[in-house]
């Protein structure tokens, strides 16, 4: 998979240079390419926005800078993701479509975002799909940190980068629909609190249920709209009574 993200702030992204990400590069499954959009800029002072039309406070970004760059790093097939606290929830089940995706390209907006029109044209260009998407309901200072997010959320679905698939089977948002159960390590006793006694039982169908209960009792308290999403279906009668 190939990952464009365009950002005046390029060392904002530094980050994905570490770790399952930085690890990912490096084995070649994924191609991630950060640019400074200010190299499409043609004027002295670098210019990427302007005041907004119809007045308000803050400064909007130029449609004509962001074109030239989209238009240079757009290939055919792309999806155009934009970063704004207006866009659609991101969620695990996208991030698991974007995986899927031959290339993505994040745009970064700041100030008060990228000129409308933008999103409009590149959404009319024939074999581009265009989405904006929200990490969730409060105001970050521009798009680098849903950046971030975003790549971590799909760059770890992609075949080869997680050691183990069944962790991702199993964690919060997996294919249950339920927030994780609690985990434990050694030792089995620590600061006068214990392990559950069934984790140490040996016995995996115990342990199973007692898993499984925990992940909707937690939902349940954390999250009743993912409980309130569950089939009814995949749920069996010993669910029905936690
Ligand atoms: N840019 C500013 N706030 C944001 C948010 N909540 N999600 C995504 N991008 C943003």
């Amino acid at each position: 998979m190939r990952i464009d993200v365009i950002s005046i702030f390029p060392d904002y992204l530094a980050p994905l240079d570490l770790s399952l990400v930085g690890k990912a590069r490096a084995a070649g499954i994924l191609s991630l390419n950060v640019h400074d959009l200010r190299d499409w800029t043609t004027d002295r002072h670098r210019t990427v926005d302007d005041t907004p039309f119809g007045g308000g406070a803050g400064m909007v970004m130029r449609p004509d800078v962001w074109g030239t760059a989209l238009d240079d790093v757009l290939q055919d097939g792309a999806h155009l993701l934009v970063p704004t606290p207006s866009g659609e929830p991101l969620t695990q089940r996208r991030a698991e479509e974007l995986a899927r995706e031959q290339q993505i390209v994040i745009a970064c907006g700041r100030y008060e975002g990228i000129d409308s029109r933008v999103a409009e044209h590149y959404s009319q260009r024939p074999g581009v799909r265009v989405s904006e998407f929200s990490l969730g309901d409060y105001v970050l200072n521009g798009g680098e940190v849903a950046a971030l997010v975003l790549v971590e959320a799909v760059a770890r679905l992609l075949p080869g980068v997680v050691g183990n698939p069944q962790s991702l089977v199993e964690e919060s948002h997996g294919a249950a629909g339920l927030l994780e159960y609690p985990v434990y390590t050694k030792p089995p006793q620590w600061q006068g609190h214990e392990v559950p006694e069934v984790l140490l039982s040996g016995h995996h169908a115990r342990i199973e249920r007692w898993r499984r209960d925990q992940a909707l009792q937690r939902t349940g308290a954390r999250r009743p709209d993912l409980v309130a999403a569950l089939d009814p279906a995949t749920l069996d009668r010993h669910d029905l009574a936690v």
